[in-house]
């Protein structure tokens, strides 16, 4: 199992560039499933999660290979196989993408149910529901849901749950609806800018969709899609992530290929903080060379502060000057990094969904685990500034949402470096 190992203390300074956003490019790979025709996909990230989707596509019929330049092309080959099984579906919840597709283009889709996540409970029921409301019928058949339609026909549905909307469920419905027959109003969708990017890529292969961007989205079904040619936008998870680099490095970053518009809750908690971010010619320069101020960060939807930068957050306000309060509305249970954060020195207390940060002098290096994704991500990102030597285990984790992170950051600066044991 691969490491990192990190010699805190190094100030970044440099350009890096901003590979595609996966959560935009995993439903736009699945959404291939209704086109006729070849599809080609720039600015695809390599990672984990989206060779795990050429896996699954693979087993669904639909060849989906890499050119010389990177590009992806896609191709259906097979309509027969509607079955997405746990050994995928398991390993990356993002297979759920499949489940709209495949019921709209082959009448039924057979997606097995993802089960348990680090990051708290991930039900898939507005999914579910949402399928039924467009006239699938739904059964449960050894762990898998399996939905059947001869016919979907358009519907008015509201996807709203608990936390607010969801992402990859009005996704998977809007994608269902495109060749539904008649008008799809989906209210309370989400807004943020991976579910635009599908509407984007939906629209440019044919498909009629308005409203994509705000809470309400319509759907005019039309009978066939064709594959296309289309550049997924840049990763705002990314993004932030070497922003919140910059700044804990007391560092000086360029980033390129990075769309400032869809980052303005963090900007703004980032600009409190004390960091200068600023728009420039090639994409956005973020500086730090301060001490840095308490905020309070709630996680919300977007355009709210997006709950995949909250760990990488945290790890900042662990060093500003006095107490912050983080309070998380969208995973509640999405704070397995605070234990390894506290490892390296912080003050962390957790009350619920809320943490106290209580900011210290200083952070140091420790042998820590990461968890998931983002905490993974939060614990390099104390391993940069940490005095001494911290060893990040289990970074397969980052290897599902980073392309290669430890080769972006050691570019600029940092002392890091991967092991394989
Ligand atoms: N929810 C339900 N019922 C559902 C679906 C969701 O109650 O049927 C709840 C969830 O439990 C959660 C909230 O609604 O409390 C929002 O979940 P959402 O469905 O929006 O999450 P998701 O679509 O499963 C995507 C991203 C996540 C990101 C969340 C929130 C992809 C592939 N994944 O997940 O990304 O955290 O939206 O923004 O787009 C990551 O990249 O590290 C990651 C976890």
């Amino acid at each position: 199992m691969d490491y990192f190992e990190i010699n805190g203390g190094n100030r970044l300074r440099g350009e890096v560039t901003i590979g595609g956003a996966k959560n935009a490019a995993l439903p736009i790979m699945a959404a291939s499933i209704l086109c006729e025709g070849e599809t080609v996909l720039h600015n695809v990230p390599d990672l984990h999660d989206v060779r795990q989707m050429q896996v699954l596509l693979g087993k669904l019929g639909v060849r989906c290979e890499r050119d010389a330049s990177g590009a992806m092309h896609i191709r259906v080959e097979d309509e027969m196989n509607c079955h997405a099984p746990y050994e995928l579906v398991s390993k990356m919840r993002a297979s759920i993408c499949v489940m709209g597709p495949l019921l709209a283009k082959r009448k039924r889709a057979q997606v097995s149910l993802p089960g348990g996540c680090a990051i708290g409970d991930r039900p898939v029921n507005l999914h579910v529901q949402g399928m039924e409301t467009l006239g699938a019928d739904s059964d449960l058949v050894n762990g898998d849901m399996l939905l059947k339609a001869k016919k979907l026909r358009g519907a008015e549905l509201f996807l709203g749950g608990a936390f607010g909307s969801t992402v990859t469920g009005t996704a998977n419905v809007m994608m269902a609806a495109t060749l539904a027959e008649g008008r799809t109003v989906i209210e309370s969708a989400a807004c943020e800018p991976e579910v635009v990017d599908v509407a984007e890529f939906l629209n440019a292969c044919g498909a009629q969709i308005a409203g994509q961007g705000t809470p309400r989205i319509t759907i005019d079904g039309v009978t066939s899609l064709s594959g296309t040619e289309y550049t997924i936008i840049p990763d705002r998870i990314e993004a932030g992530t070497f922003m919140i680099a910059a700044a804990i490095t007391n560092g000086e970053l360029e980033l390129v290929n990075c769309r400032l518009e869809h980052m303005l809750a963090i900007v703004d908690r980032l600009r409190r903080v004390g960091i200068n971010v600023e728009r420039v010619e090639k994409g956005v320069t973020v500086s730090s060379a301060r001490r840095l101020e308490t905020v309070d960060v709630t996680t919300q939807p977007y355009p709210g502060f997006p709950t995949d930068l909250q760990a990488q957050t945290m790890a900042l306000l662990c060093l500003a000057d006095g107490n912050s309060i983080i309070t998380e509305k969208i995973y509640p249970d999405r704070f397995l990094h605070v234990a390894e954060l506290n490892r390296m020195g912080a003050h962390l207390r957790k009350e619920g969904p809320t943490v106290i940060v209580q900011g210290v002098k200083k952070l140091v290096g420790a042998p820590v685990m990461a968890s998931d994704l983002r905490a993974s991500a939060a614990l390099v990102l104390a391993g940069l500034i940490a005095k001494g030597t911290t060893r990040v285990n289990r970074v397969y984790h980052i290897d599902r949402g980073y392309e290669g992170i430890e080769q972006k950051l050691a570019a600029v600066g940092a002392d890091v470096s991967r092991v394989t044991e």
